[in-house]
């Protein structure tokens, strides 16, 4: 056979085929794949291409524009098939089932308040129900606020014995001149020097002291009420204390008054709870001795009361005459009482939760049972 005449053969077998195969072609891979065959770089029209240098020279310009006619009249019906293709393709996916978008999606989980900001909201709400006022002070305060001015002494034992966390100075300033505040008394001192009496206050927030067992944190939150006015007395603090540990706890668990010391309140005590836990105030306890055993007959000491069947939860007293000189309050005319306590030891015996720890811990999976 002639070059002509194979090149011819070529020409009427491309033209012949291709329709029907781009036809045939039902997705775009298959398309492109039939359309190689014939204008990809071995395709039929593609090697016939390759064949001219062969032909006649008289005849190579006449098979030559076919040839390129032909390329052409294929890579338009390529181009239009495959417009076809994807348009039907695009219909099918939007008659085809639609997007359910009634699913119901994956919840966000929703933030709630740490146990001890609700409770520090509960305690707030019972004294301002009483009529205190709620304030606010910084947890960084100066030493006058947290020390001098309630009547430490400077190198006061007791300054140890909260033993602080003191904010680093700059050369040349007395490095213990601010502090992470070791009690909420400060706002006593903060709130007497703003506002004249008759007062009454409460105020929670954090303190920091270097403490770190079952039942203390470096970091813990108190709240703390005082009242001044003409003619307060320690029979209004017994009442308002032991109104609010019964609205708190119940009337029938026992609560002690101790008589203890703070250099700010004169007289001064301590309240102990009956422990929830253990109900160990139940057993006679003998201060000094072995803890007896405790009811159900476990042989464990209770770690929140160390078994003696009390948690401590508060301190309190009259205000000291020397706080009110401090302040400006003349301390003939002016009684009053004050009283601080630990949020967390409330919210321990409140939900019985042995470790202080699992407070702080912040593990969603303790907290979202409080
Ligand atoms: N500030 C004392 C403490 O943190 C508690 C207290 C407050 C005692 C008010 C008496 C009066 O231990």
């Amino acid at each position: 056979m002639t070059a002509v005449a194979a090149f011819e053969e070529g020409l009427g077998n491309a033209a012949a085929q291709y329709s029907d195969a781009f036809d045939a072609a039902r997705d775009e891979p298959a398309l492109r794949a039939a359309n190689a065959r014939y204008t990809g770089p071995n395709g039929l029209v593609t090697k016939l291409m390759k064949l001219m240098p062969e032909l006649p020279k008289e005849q190579r310009r006449e098979l030559g524009q076919r040839a390129n006619q032909l390329k052409e009249e294929i890579e338009r019906a390529f181009a239009q098939r495959l417009d076809g293709l994807l348009q039907a393709a695009r219909l099918a996916e939007l008659s085809g089932p639609s997007l359910d978008i009634s699913l119901p999606g994956y919840g966000a989980r929703r933030g709630y308040l740490h146990p001890l900001t609700r409770l520090k909201h509960e305690l707030l709400d019972l004294f301002g129900a009483l009529g205190f006022d709620i304030a606010e002070g910084p947890e960084v305060d100066l030493h006058e606020n947290n020390f001098d001015r309630l009547g430490f002494p400077a190198d006061h034992p007791a300054t140890d014995m909260q033993d602080t966390f003191f904010m680093q100075q700059p050369p040349g300033v007395n490095p213990r001149a601010t502090l992470l505040r070791t009690h909420t008394s400060t706002v006593q001192i903060r709130e007497m020097l703003r506002r004249k009496p008759p007062l009454a206050v409460v105020s929670a927030g954090a303190v920091f002291r270097r403490d770190d067992d079952a039942t203390h944190s470096p970091m813990f939150m108190q709240i703390e009420g005082f009242m001044v006015d003409e003619g307060v007395s320690f029979s209004h603090l017994k009442g308002v204390l032991t109104h609010f540990l019964q609205r708190l706890f119940g009337a029938n668990v026992p609560v002690r008054f101790r008589p203890s010391y703070f250099p700010f309140v004169e007289p001064g005590g301590e309240v102990d709870v009956g422990c929830t836990l253990c109900r160990g105030y139940e057993v006679i306890h003998i201060p000094g001795q072995q803890p007896a055993a405790l009811p159900g007959g476990s042989a464990e000491v209770c770690r929140a009361c160390k078994g003696t069947g009390f948690m401590e939860i508060l301190g309190c007293g009259m205000i000291h005459p020397v706080v009110f000189e401090h302040v400006g309050y003349d301390p003939e005319r002016y009684t009053g009482f004050a009283f601080g306590m630990g949020i967390d030891r409330i919210a321990m015996l409140r939900y019985g939760i042995p470790e202080l720890g699992l407070l702080y811990g912040n593990d969603p999976r303790f907290l979202t049972q409080l």
